[in-house]
């Protein structure tokens, strides 16, 4: 397994910069480091895969990434913001329109149907969506014949579609993906984390997955992998 940090080099562009990044939950003799000392950039519409063990980090790396976990040390830089210096409403905000999650579990709304669901994110910011680009969307993930219907109506394939169409509804720069594939079968995997891969080439995304997957890794352009909170070469 080949497994490298990006240097952001000469006319390279990095979108997310960690520096020095801990995470540690509690203290004493009970504290969990997390995430350890790290420092890592990743560059603008690059695709990288995430790996290692369950229970090395890689949710917590990416929760800091998405602004949802405060570092306990450490700064983190999102197309040019440190995320320290937000407030909470403006970290929100910022979040909402800088990244979209894909979570392992959709979390897509019970009560609204497909289409309310991928529209969520804009309607949260009041703003109407561009009917091409939903349009296309929607095509891009099979979704077309789903629109009406109420989450409980699809495979968790559909499902993970639909979440996937959510994240990508805002144009946001990053998309963030936890283990996007994670209760899927290998074909299935596989088909999802490409639709992931071709949507974030089409619409020039930057994209981060975790994946135990190690097929599906070698989908990425870059693979990090991480140990006990730090990242092994
Ligand atoms: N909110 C929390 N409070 C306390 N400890 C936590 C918390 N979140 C994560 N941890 C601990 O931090 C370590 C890293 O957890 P994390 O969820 O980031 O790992 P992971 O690589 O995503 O694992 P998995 O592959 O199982 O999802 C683990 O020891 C975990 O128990
Ligand atoms: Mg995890």
């Amino acid at each position: 397994m080949l497994c490298f940090l990006g240097q952001g080099g000469d006319g390279i562009v990095d979108i997310v910069t960690l520096h020095n990044v801990k995470k540690y939950f509690g203290e004493g003799f009970g504290q969990v480091k997390a995430i350890d000392g790290i420092n890592l950039s990743f560059e603008k519409s690059k695709f990288t895969a995430i790996v290692g063990a369950s229970g090395s980090g890689k949710t917590t790396l990416l929760n800091m990434i998405g602004g949802l976990y405060e570092p306990t040390e450490g700064t983190v830089i999102v197309d040019g913001t440190n995320l320290a210096e937000l407030t909470e409403e403006e970290l929100t905000v910022f979040r909402r329109r800088k990244i979209g999650f894909v979570f392992q579990d959709y979390n897509l709304i019970p009560e609204m149907t497909i289409r309310e669901n991928i529209l969520f994110p804009l309607a949260l910011d009041d703003s109407r969506p561009n009917d091409a680009y939903f349009a296309e969307v929607v095509s891009a993930l099979g979704l077309g014949r789903q629109l009406d219907k109420f989450p409980y109506m699809l495979s968790g394939g559909g499902q993970q579609c639909a979440a996937i169409a959510r994240a990508l509804i805002n144009k946001n720069s990053i998309i963030l993906a936890d283990e996007p594939t994670g209760s899927f079968d290998a074909k299935t995997s596989q088909n999802v984390a490409g639709l992931l891969k071709m949507t974030a080439e089409a619409f020039h995304q930057t994209l981060i997955l975790i994946t135990h997957n190690l097929e599906l890794s070698q989908l990425a352009d870059r693979m990090v992998c991480l140990q006990d909170g730090r990242i092994v070469t």
